[in-house]
């Protein structure tokens, strides 16, 4: 089955796995870039006034330009994994950002969340019904710091 990765990654935890879910499987990958990339000092979430953590405060702020959501042969793909870390304990939003800016039409869609220690939780519900199409499936959460014989054993089950 032809498939695609889509992964957000701020540091580079959600980037590493993605790259072993994407060798797994023979899949593509296609990185979501902010058109303003997150600094370091943006990703303060102790900070009340660091870009973060402003974003979290409004909604309306999470609606982050992306460099491009213009996949190369998106039609072609029967299959996406949607990747990215935990923000808050939701999908940390250059990623919901994409996802509300494609079609998913009849696409297998998996949602893969990192964090450090939260739950996939509702972060995967939340970006199918934000989405538009997708055959949505329940997705999983990996420790930011996974290793690679649990990865393989989830890639593998698909
Ligand atoms: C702004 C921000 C909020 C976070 N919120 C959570 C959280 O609610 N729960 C959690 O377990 N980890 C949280 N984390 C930790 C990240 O989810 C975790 O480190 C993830 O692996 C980072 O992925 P990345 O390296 O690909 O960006 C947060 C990190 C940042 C920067």
């Amino acid at each position: 089955m032809k498939t695609l990765i889509v992964y957000y990654s701020a540091q580079w935890h959600t980037k590493t796995i993605a790259e072993m879910i994407a060798k797994e499987l023979g899949a593509d990958l296609f990185e979501v870039k902010p058109a303003k990339a997150y600094t370091e000092a943006d990703l303060d979430y102790t900070d009340g006034s660091s870009r973060v953590y402003r974003e979290h405060k409004d909604e309306e702020l999470r609606k982050v330009a992306l460099e491009t959501t213009d996949v190369p042969g998106w039609d072609n793909y029967e299959r996406v994994i949607v990747m990215y870390p935990v923000w808050w304990a939701i999908a940390a939003w250059p990623l919901s950002s994409f996802v509300t800016s494609v079609d998913f039409g009849d696409k297998i869609v998996y949602p893969v969340a990192v964090s450090h220690s939260s739950p996939l939780g509702k972060s995967g519900e939340a970006l199918a019904s934000a989405a538009k199409g997708g055959n949505w499936q329940e997705g999983i959460r990996f420790s930011q710091d996974a290793g690679e014989a649990e990865i393989k054993k989830w890639a593998d089950s698909l």
